[in-house]
């Protein structure tokens, strides 16, 4: 099913309108209170917080955490998103690495990067996949951090039977414009904790009193969520269609020896997201820039390397650009670590993201789709050819 905008979101938005109260809005029939609970009932957990965008929930997430100047955050390499959230509270992010297989975060990494700075981790449920929640979450208990998802993907997306989200004490789903439940911008925290969701419920940066913790107002307003409210009523007519795409894509290299489809463990549910493939064709005497080029030729819409490299290397944590001042926060006085951004610190994201060949596959017609698979053996065929 396409996506659509009509008549379901205009009802709740002519009701917002009548209501009079088109900002943050907590009362019991409220426009933010009625997704909350229909995101919570659809997600399996306990309670869904409204945000203005997934951004700055993880902020707040980190800031709720307790992690801050002298504390690491663990967050994985493939996107910033995480990292990013964790530097905006001073805290630093000290990189876990991924597996090959599905370019998630590897328990075993994890293990190996907590110190006595570590207070939270941030797991990027990529791309409509999973990461091993159950195993990452027993690690965070056995020490005491607080653990963040970002489901910022993964709307349908399950490990071990249970939805995305419910695994972390805060998963943060972004209902941005290019995301499975669009509202423009939006997010909706889920959390299993009645003391989370109190504190951060209650959250308000001009109340009249000191906030609870350092934070911002991250509210939704009752029009966003009015869209949000109707675009959940449909999400899962998206996904049959997004799924559908996804399988299209994976049957059109599942016979290349060279092109490496995604691994689905068998506890996983993936939901369709962005499809993405490992070039491996170096391992077959194949040339990535002659692949690269043919499939420029056919026209096909491919992304390759994604963003190239290891979040570490991004200037805004390698030459510490975040705060103007070189030595923030990695150098900081109160943290004393030699943990550096340096080559080495996640080798099998190194050797992955270049590899990476992705492509949306949401928004884009099932028969689209199916015209770009075609494309795509073809352009596998051209490539062996020489
Ligand atoms: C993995 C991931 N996390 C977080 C975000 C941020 O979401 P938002 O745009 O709602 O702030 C994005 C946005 O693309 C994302 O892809």
């Amino acid at each position: 099913m396409a996506r659509e905008f009509g008549e379901l979101e205009l009802g709740y938005l002519r009701e917002v309108l009548a209501s009079g109260h088109l900002g943050w809005y907590h009362e019991e029939n409220s426009m933010t209170t009625r997704l909350e609970r229909a995101f919570a009932e659809k997600t399996g957990v306990g309670y869904g917080i409204a945000r203005n965008s997934a951004m700055t929930a993880l902020a707040q997430a980190v800031s709720i955490s307790g992690a801050g100047v002298g504390t690491e955050v663990i967050c994985d390499p493939i996107v910033h998103f995480g990292a990013v959230a964790a530097l905006y509270f001073n805290a630093v992010p000290r990189f876990a690495d991924i597996k090959y297989g599905t370019y998630l975060m590897d328990p075993e990494s994890v293990r190996a990067n907590i110190t006595d700075k570590t207070r939270a981790l941030i797991v990027t449920n990529l791309w409509g996949l999973c990461a091993e929640l159950d195993g990452i979450r027993s690690i965070c208990d056995e020490h005491g951090i607080f653990m963040i998802e970002d489901c910022a993907h993964s709307v349908g997306s399950y490990w071990k039977g249970k939805h995305a989200g419910s695994y972390g004490d805060l998963g943060c789903f972004s209902f941005q414009q290019s995301k499975h439940i669009p509202t423009g911008d939006g997010c909706v925290m889920t959390t299993n904790r009645a003391d989370l969701y109190d504190r951060l419920y209650n959250e308000w940066a001009f109340s009249g009193e000191s906030p609870a913790f350092l934070t911002l107002n991250f509210r939704m307003n009752e029009m966003t969520a009015a869209v949000g409210l109707a675009q959940l009523q449909r999400v899962d007519g998206y996904l049959e269609e997004y799924n559908e795409n996804l399988r299209t894509m994976n049957e059109a290299i599942a016979d290349c020896a060279w092109l490496r489809n995604r691994e689905v463990p068998a506890d996983a549910v993936q939901s369709g997201y962005a499809w993405a493939c490992l070039w491996e064709g170096d391992h077959h005497g194949l040339e990535h820039e002659r692949f690269k080029q043919v499939v420029a030729d056919l026209g096909l819409p491919l992304r390759f390397g994604f963003n190239q490299t290891p979040a570490y290397n991004y200037d805004i944590f390698k030459v510490s650009t975040a705060y103007g001042h070189p030595d923030c926060p990695v150098r900081c006085p109160f943290y004393k670590s030699d943990y550096r951004y340096q080559d080495g610190i996640c080798p099998v994201a190194e050797d992955l993201i270049w590899r990476i060949v992705n492509a949306g596959i949401m928004q884009v017609p099932s028969d689209d789709v199916r015209e770009r698979a075609d494309l795509l053996r073809k352009a596998i065929r051209i490539t062996e050819k020489g």
